[in-house]
C-alpha cells in the first residue's frame, strides 16, 4: 500500500507538514510513504478554455497538472493537509482544484482512495468557509474522505500538542481500516464532521456547517446541496431548532453527481458554440476601449 501527503504550504515545517508527517509516521512501517509540497509544481490557474470538457481531452496547459494527478493515481490514499487562507483554502490548492475541471469525468481513475483531510487555522472562528473549500477539493478528485481535522494553530509548531496529533494519529488509521463510513452511504456525519469550537448544525451528508436559511425555515448545504429545513420544538426553557433533512437524488460528490455537472458543463460549452458570434459583438465594445 502506498500513502501520499500533500502539502500546500510553502512554510517548511509548518503546521500542514507536521500534521501530514504525523500522519505517515502512524502506518505500518508496510506502508510506502511519501510527502509532496505543492510548492515544488509550477500549477497555473485553470484558463477557462474548455478544451478538457471535451471527451478524452487533457488539459492543454503545460504545466505540471499531469504530474501531481500521476501522483495521486500512483497512491492508494491520500492525507491533504492545507491551512486555512484568509477564510477560505490555501492558494496553491486552490490553483490546483480550479484545474480538477479536467479530471470531473475521470471518476474512475481516483475513486475508491481514502483521504483524510487535516486543516490548520490560526484563529478561533476565524476558519472562515476554508475546512470545508478545502475538502471539497479531495471530493472533486473522487476521493473517499472518511476523516476531517481542523486544527487551530498560528504559529508553526503549534500543531504539536499531544490531542492533536492523538488525533491525526487515529485518523490516519482510517486510511487502513476497511469500515470506516463514507459519505456516499449517508452516514458520514460522525466521521466528517467538520465543526471543533461550536456546536454548529452540520450537513448530514457531507459534514458542512456552511447553510443556507431561508426565512421560511428551509435549508441547503452550501457545499454539496443536500436541502432539509429547521423544525422548531418545545423545549424545556424555550423554543429549540431542530435540523430535518431530506434525501437528494445522488451526493453532489458521487460518480453520478459529478458526471451531471460534468454534462451541465458542456451544455454551456455548446450553448456557447452556438451563440458565439452574437456574444462577440456583445463583447466588442469592451474589447476596443
Ligand atoms: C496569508 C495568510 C492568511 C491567513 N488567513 C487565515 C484565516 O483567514 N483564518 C485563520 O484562522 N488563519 C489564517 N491564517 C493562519 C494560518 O492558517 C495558520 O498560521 C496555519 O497554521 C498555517 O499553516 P502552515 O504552518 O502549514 O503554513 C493565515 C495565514 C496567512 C499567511
Amino acid at each position: 500500500m502506498k500513502v501520499l501527503a500533500i502539502v500546500s504550504s510553502a512554510r517548511k515545517v509548518g503546521n500542514s507538514e507536521i500534521l501530514a508527517k504525523e500522519m505517515l509516521a502512524a502506518l505500518p512501517d508496510s506502508v510506502e510513504k511519501k510527502m509532496l509540497r505543492l510548492e515544488d509544481f509550477r500549477i497555473e490557474p485553470c484558463r477557462a478554455c474548455y478544451a478538457c470538457l471535451t471527451s478524452g481531452k487533457d488539459c492543454i496547459i503545460p504545466d505540471d497538472l499531469a504530474s501531481v494527478l500521476h501522483e495521486i493515481q500512483e497512491a492508494d490514499a491520500i492525507i491533504l493537509a492545507s491551512p486555512v487562507y484568509f477564510l477560505g483554502m490555501h492558494t496553491r490548492l486552490k490553483l490546483l482544484c480550479d484545474r480538477l475541471i479536467s479530471v470531473m469525468n475521470e471518476g474512475e481513475k481516483y475513486a475508491g482512495r481514502r483521504c483524510v483531510v487535516a486543516v490548520p487555522y490560526g484563529v478561533a472562528d476565524w476558519q472562515g468557509y476554508g475546512v470545508e473549500a478545502t475538502v471539497s477539493v479531495a471530493r472533486f478528485l473522487h476521493l473517499d474522505v472518511v476523516g476531517v481535522l481542523p486544527v487551530r494553530a498560528a504559529n508553526p509548531g503549534e500543531a504539536v500538542r499531544p490531542e492533536i496529533l492523538g488525533r491525526a494519529r487515529e485518523l490516519a488509521g482510517r486510511l487502513l481500516s476497511a469500515d470506516a463510513a463514507s459519505p456516499d452511504s449517508g452516514d458520514a456525519t460522525a466521521v466528517v464532521r467538520q465543526s471543533t469550537e461550536v456546536d454548529d448544525i452540520a450537513c448530514p451528508v457531507c459534514g458542512s456547517g456552511i447553510l443556507r436559511i431561508s426565512t421560511d425555515g428551509g435549508l441547503r448545504c452550501a457545499i454539496c446541496g443536500t436541502i432539509g429545513n429547521l423544525r422548531a420544538t418545545p423545549a424545556v426553557a424555550a423554543m429549540e431548532l431542530q435540523p430535518a433533512w431530506t434525501a437528494t437524488e445522488h451526493f453532489r460528490y458521487s460518480a453520478a453527481g459529478m458526471a451531471e455537472h460534468a454534462r451541465r458543463l458542456e451544455a454551456i460549452k455548446a450553448d456557447f458554440m452556438s451563440h458565439r458570434q452574437e456574444l462577440l459583438m456583445l463583447r466588442k465594445p469592451y474589447r476596443d476601449t
